[in-house]
C-alpha cells in the first residue's frame, strides 16, 4: 500500500507519538460539525455484501481493531464513525496501570514493524466501564469486545479472580470477551499454556455466563508462539468447552529475540496466517477466528480471511499506514467475492 506525504511524515516521529498524533487527528475531526459524518463518507466501506453474522452477532463488515489501538474506549465513536465493523477495547485491568516507561513501542522503519514493549498500560476497569456504559447514536450499533488482561504486579493465585471481575463487571455493557493469554510483555513470568491453567480462567467466566439472560461469546487470544502440541491442546479445548472462538495472534516474543517485547507488523504476518490456518484446519473450519498479527496490506487481509478468519482484527497497520486501510481492504475483499 503506497504511502501518502502525510504518512511519511507522520512515521518521522516515534512510533506512540505517531499514534497518538492520529488519535487526536480522529478525535479533532469527531469533534467538528460534520465531522463524524466526514469521517464516515471518507473512510467507512459501503458495500453490504460485507455483512457479518459470526457468533450471533451481526457485524456491519468483518474488519476491527485490535486490542492496544484504543485500550481504554475513548475513541469509540470516532472509530465507530469511521466504519470499523468492531473495536476490542483493552488488555482491561482490575486496576489502572501504567505499562512499561517510554520509549516502550520500537520501530523497525526499513522492515515496517513494531516492537511492542508496552506492557499493557489502560486507565482500569472502572474507566473504561465508564466509557462502555455511555453508547450514543454513534457507537449503539458499534460492536465492542473487551479484552481482558493481567496486572503485571498479580502474583499468580489472584489472577483467576481479577480477570473473573473484569468479565463480570463489564458483561452487559460489550458484545464479546477476549481472553489474553498471550504474554504482557512486561511480565514474561505468567502466560497460561497448560490446559489447566487456561481451563481455569475460563470456566468460572462460563458459569457466570451461564446465570445471565444475555449470551456473550467469550474467546481466548492465543500466541504466535505456540508449539503445534499446545495450538492442538487449545483447539481442543475450543471443541471440548462452551469456549465460542480463537483470536490469533498476539505479537511474537520469539521473533523480538534481540529486543524486549512482541513483535507486530509486517514480520508477523506469514506467521499469524500459518497459525489461523492450522486452528481452522484443526477445528474443521466449524469455529469462529478473529485474525490478527501482520496485517499492513489490504492483500494480508485477504489471505487471511482465505486462511480461514472469520473476523480480523488491525493494528500495526492502522498505526503505521493509517485508517484508510480499511477501506482498501473491504474494497479488496467485495472484489475477491464479486
Ligand atoms: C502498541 C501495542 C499495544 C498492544 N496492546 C495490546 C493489549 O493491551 N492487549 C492485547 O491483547 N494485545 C495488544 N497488542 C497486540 C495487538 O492487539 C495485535 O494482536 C498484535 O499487534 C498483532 O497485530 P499487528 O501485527 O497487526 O500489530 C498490542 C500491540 C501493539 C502494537
Amino acid at each position: 500500500m503506497r504511502r501518502s506525504l502525510f504518512q511519511y511524515i507522520i512515521r518521522l516521529f516515534p512510533a506512540e507519538v505517531t499514534h497518538n498524533i492520529r488519535l487526536a487527528m480522529l478525535r479533532f475531526a469527531g469533534y467538528l460539525p460534520f465531522g463524524k459524518w466526514g469521517l464516515k463518507q471518507t473512510l467507512a466501506p459501503k458495500d453490504v455484501s460485507l455483512e457479518r453474522e459470526v457468533m450471533g452477532i451481526h457485524f456491519r463488515n468483518p474488519i476491527g481493531i485490535a486490542a492496544g489501538f484504543d485500550s481504554n474506549g475513548d475513541y469509540l465513536a470516532e472509530l465507530s464513525a469511521s466504519g470499523f465493523g468492531f473495536v476490542e477495547i483493552g488488555s482491561v485491568t482490575p486496576r489502572p496501570q501504567p505499562g512499561t516507561p517510554r520509549p516502550r513501542i520500537h520501530r523497525l522503519r526499513k522492515l515496517n514493524s513494531l516492537i511492542n514493549n508496552s506492557g499493557a498500560p489502560n486507565r482500569g476497569l472502572e474507566y473504561v466501564m465508564h466509557n462502555v456504559r455511555r453508547r450514543n447514536k454513534y457507537t449503539r450499533n458499534l460492536v465492542i469486545g473487551c479484552n481482558i488482561g493481567k496486572l503485571t504486579t498479580t502474583p499468580q493465585k489472584n489472577i483467576v479472580k481479577e480477570y473473573l471481575r473484569v468479565f463480570r463487571n463489564m458483561y452487559q455493557y460489550v458484545d464479546f470477551f477476549v481472553v489474553n493469554l498471550s504474554c504482557n510483555t512486561a511480565s514474561k513470568r505468567y502466560v497460561p499454556r497448560s490446559r489447566e491453567e487456561i481451563l481455569s480462567l475460563i470456566e468460572p467466566m462460563f458459569e457466570f455466563r451461564r446465570g445471565q439472560l444475555d449470551y456473550r461469546p467469550i474467546l481466548v487470544k492465543i500466541s504466535p508462539d505456540m508449539s503445534h502440541e499446545e495450538l492442538d491442546m487449545v483447539v481442543d479445548i475450543l471443541i471440548e468447552t462452551p469456549l465460542d472462538g480463537i483470536e490469533a495472534v498476539s505479537g511474537s516474543t520469539e521473533l523480538a529475540t534481540k529486543d524486549k517485547g512482541a513483535m507486530c507488523g509486517q514480520l508477523l504476518t506469514e506467521r499469524a496466517l500459518k497459525v489461523v490456518r492450522y486452528v481452522a484446519e484443526r477445528s474443521g473450519n466449524n469455529y469462529p477466528i478473529i485474525g490478527s498479527g501482520g496485517m499492513m496490506t489490504p492483500e494480508d487481509v485477504a489471505r487471511m480471511f482465505e486462511a480461514g478468519a472469520s473476523l480480523v482484527a488491525l493494528s500495526s497497520g492502522v498505526r503505521e499506514n493509517g485508517l484508510k486501510l480499511l477501506r482498501a481492504a473491504a474494497r479488496k475483499i467485495v472484489n475477491n467475492n464479486a
